[in-house]
C-alpha cells in the first residue's frame, strides 16, 4: 500500500473570528500548530502576539471573519503561514494604516505595523468596502 509522504503542508484549519473568545482561540491554535512545526521559546510569543493584533483588528473594526493557518514547506525551508480574512468595511488608506501610532480607535496604533516586523512575511489587501485579508508567515531558522 502506498503511504502519504510525512508532510507539513497538509493540515490546513479555518476558524471564525467574530468575538473575544475567537481571539482566544485563534491564539491557541497558532501556538499549538507552531509548536508542531518546530518553533519555540520566543518565536511562539511572537506569532501569538502578532495573531492577537490581526483577530483584535478583524474584531474591533469588521464584525466578522476566517482565519486559516497552514504549515508550509517551501523548497527547504519550513514555516506557519496565517491568511487572516474579514468582510468589514476594509480600509481606505492602507500605508496610513501601517503607520506606527495611526489609529481610528482608542489604541496605539501599533497592531498592524507590529504584526509586520514580529513576522517574516506580511501582505495586507483592502479596499474601502472590500473587506481586509492580511497574509503572514513565519519561517523556521
Ligand atoms: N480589519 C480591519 N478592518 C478595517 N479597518 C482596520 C482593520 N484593521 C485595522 N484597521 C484600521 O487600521 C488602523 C490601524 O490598525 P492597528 O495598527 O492595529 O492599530 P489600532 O488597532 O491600535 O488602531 C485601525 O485604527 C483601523 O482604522
Ligand atoms: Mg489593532
Amino acid at each position: 500500500m502506498l503511504e502519504r509522504a510525512a508532510s507539513v503542508t497538509d493540515d490546513a484549519i479555518t476558524i471564525p473570528i467574530e468575538g473575544d473568545a475567537d481571539i482566544v482561540a485563534a491564539r491557541l491554535k497558532s501556538r499549538q500548530l507552531a509548536k508542531q512545526v518546530g518553533f519555540t521559546g520566543t518565536d511562539l510569543v511572537l506569532i501569538a502576539t502578532a495573531i492577537s493584533e490581526i483577530t483584535r483588528n478583524i474584531v474591533c473594526y469588521a464584525t466578522g471573519g476566517q482565519m486559516t493557518l497552514t504549515a508550509v514547506t517551501e523548497g527547504r525551508r519550513r514555516g506557519i503561514t496565517f491568511v487572516m480574512r474579514d468582510q468589514g468595511p476594509g480600509i481606505s488608506d492602507v500605508q496610513q494604516a501601517m503607520r506606527d501610532g495611526f489609529s481610528t480607535g482608542k489604541s496605539l496604533g501599533l497592531g498592524l505595523p507590529g504584526a509586520r516586523r514580529l513576522m517574516d512575511d506580511f501582505q495586507i489587501v483592502s479596499s474601502a468596502g472590500q473587506g481586509t485579508t492580511v497574509t503572514m508567515s513565519k519561517w523556521l531558522r
